[in-house]
């Protein structure tokens, strides 16, 4: 199997709600190394650059406003399968539908606010990475 890296982002619904070491730790329990990590907030901007793919669809400025709302943690996970066992612990998009024991059936509201992003692919993975951090803050191990 492959070692791979992804990235994942707790919402800012979940850091308000002090959910940001529940996540943590579902992440390392399913196998998935926390190699690079930061608290930050997006600007506007940023966050309509990251979420640049869902410009046209009814959702976007509700996206943009609700990842803007307050800080983020943007981490980077390191492990085998790495984009695929994310998106497994984390659940379905919408809360509801999330399988129990997911990060969202656990700690997201609703399908805006559903604690966690992850990658979706390689691709994505590589320019979401990209997009928060420096090879030089990244520790693999
Ligand atoms: P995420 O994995 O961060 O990728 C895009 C996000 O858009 C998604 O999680 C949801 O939080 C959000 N999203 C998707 N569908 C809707 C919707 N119908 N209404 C509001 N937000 C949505």
């Amino acid at each position: 199997m492959a070692i791979e890296r992804t990235l994942s982002i707790v919402k800012p619904d979940a850091v308000a709600k002090n959910f940001i070491g529940g996540i943590l730790a579902k992440l390392e329990g399913a196998q998935l190394t926390i190699i690079g990590a930061k608290l930050m907030r997006l600007s506007p901007a940023q966050a309509a650059l990251f979420y640049g793919v869902h410009r046209e669809r009814s959702f976007f400025q509700e996206l943009v406003d609700f990842m803007t709302s307050g800080p983020i943690m943007v981490q980077v996970l390191e492990g085998e399968n790495a984009i695929l066992r994310n998106r497994e612990v984390m659940g379905a998009t919408d809360p509801a539908k999330a399988d129990a024991g997911t990060i969202r059936a656990e700690f997201g509201a609703n399908i805006g606010e559903n604690a966690v992003h992850g990658s979706d692919g390689p691709e994505t993975a590589h320019e979401e990475i990209a997009f928060f951090f420096a090879q030089a803050e990244l520790q693999p191990r």
